[in-house]
């Protein structure tokens, strides 16, 4: 079946074509990317109507495109296909997108967490294939799990079911969301970023030199990505930086491990990057901390689909709901 995959990202948004079924999808043809911080909300939703009018041009008449799959970040209510206020898209409030998108193009469009999709596409065809229970962390620009329990994707009361990036994980640290210490305070682009700042100006504060963060007045604009390469190139203070992500971690996952008992866990984007300067310490926490009946039960793995995770989880939504929408 074709489909099209809406990939709405804190750094970037995708639209793209692709051949879809209930268990697996590809890309036929990348329609278009641009960046999330060029436009306003509003424009946005008439953007991407534009990108799935012009995808549906490409096709033949007798060619039909079956849905739209939308994964973006949450907090969002599914069931309504609305997006309500995630901290990683300032000013999308209320965004009432599934509707908004299937009245404009008269093809049906569904909502997912980001977080969730993702878990839907390794469980389906990347590292979590063949378990039955399967914890994904996206550890990207932000921090949000999806939950497969017993073959079926798990989405709480009202969605919000694996928004564990907002749980504090220690009384001090990086903040994301606004709250210090949390899990995505660790975990994501941006508490790194946060917590190079604060270990850099530390160190030059303490009389040493470190030459992570360049200018020495500036140590607040470094990135994820530069302390991720200062540290595969051996600059301590950068590896520094990454063991303590590494023992936050291991914290987040051994909840996880005890509380949920998956068969495995599977971790995108910067753990992937990074996995030999991160894993070993939460490896060592979560030793220490976890039940061990349950440490042994589950692998965890960096995500398998890497990085085209972020241009086929739309996708694979679609693929989801076309299927569900099957069996009913
Ligand atoms: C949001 C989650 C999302 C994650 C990754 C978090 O801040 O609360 O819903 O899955 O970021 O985008
Ligand atoms: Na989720």
């Amino acid at each position: 079946m074709l489909a099209i995959g809406v990939d709405i990202g804190g750094t970037k948004c995708a639209v793209n074509l692709g051949e879809v079924s209930g268990e697996d999808a590809a890309i036929l043809q990348k329609c278009k990317i641009r960046k999330t911080s060029d436009y306003m909300p509003a424009e946005m939703l008439n953007a991407f109507v534009e990108d799935i009018l012009s995808c549906k041009k490409m096709l033949k008449d007798s060619q039909k495109i079956e849905g739209i799959g939308i994964s973006c970040g949450g907090p969002l209510d599914s069931s309504r296909g609305i997006i309500l206020s995630p901290p990683n898209l300032p000013g999308w409030d209320n965004i009432p997108i599934t509707d908004y998108l299937r009245d404009k193009t008269g093809i049906p469009a569904w909502l997912c967490n980001d977080a969730n999709a993702c878990a839907l596409a390794e469980w389906k065809m990347g590292a979590g294939k063949g378990c039955k229970n399967v914890v994904f962390l996206t550890f990207g620009t932000g921090l949000g799990a999806g939950i497969i329990l017993d073959n079926r994707l798990y989405t709480g009361a009202c969605d919000m079911a694996g928004e564990i990036g907002h749980i504090r994980l220690s009384d001090y640290g990086p903040a994301g969301y606004g709250k210090m210490g949390s899990f995505e305070g660790f975990c994501s682009g941006g508490g790194i970023a946060q917590l190079a700042a604060t270990m850099i100006r530390e160190k030059r504060q303490s009389g040493k030199k470190t030459t992570l963060g360049g200018s020495p007045d500036k140590p607040e604009q470094i990135t994820a990505a530069q302390v991720g390469l200062a540290a595969k190139n051996g600059d301590p203070l950068a590896l520094d930086i990454l063991r303590q992500v590494g023992c936050q971690l291991g914290k987040g996952l051994s909840v996880i491990i005890d509380f949920l008992n998956p068969e495995c866990i599977v971790i995108g984007s910067i753990f992937v990057r990074n996995y030999d300067e991160i894993w070993p310490y939460a490896e060592q926490v979560i030793q220490e901390e976890t039940l061990p009946a349950a440490r042994k039960a589950c692998r965890v793995l960096p995500s398998q689909l890497s990085e085209s995770l972020g241009d086929i989880a739309g996708l694979i939504v679609a693929g989801y709901h076309l299927q569900t929408e099957d069996e009913k």
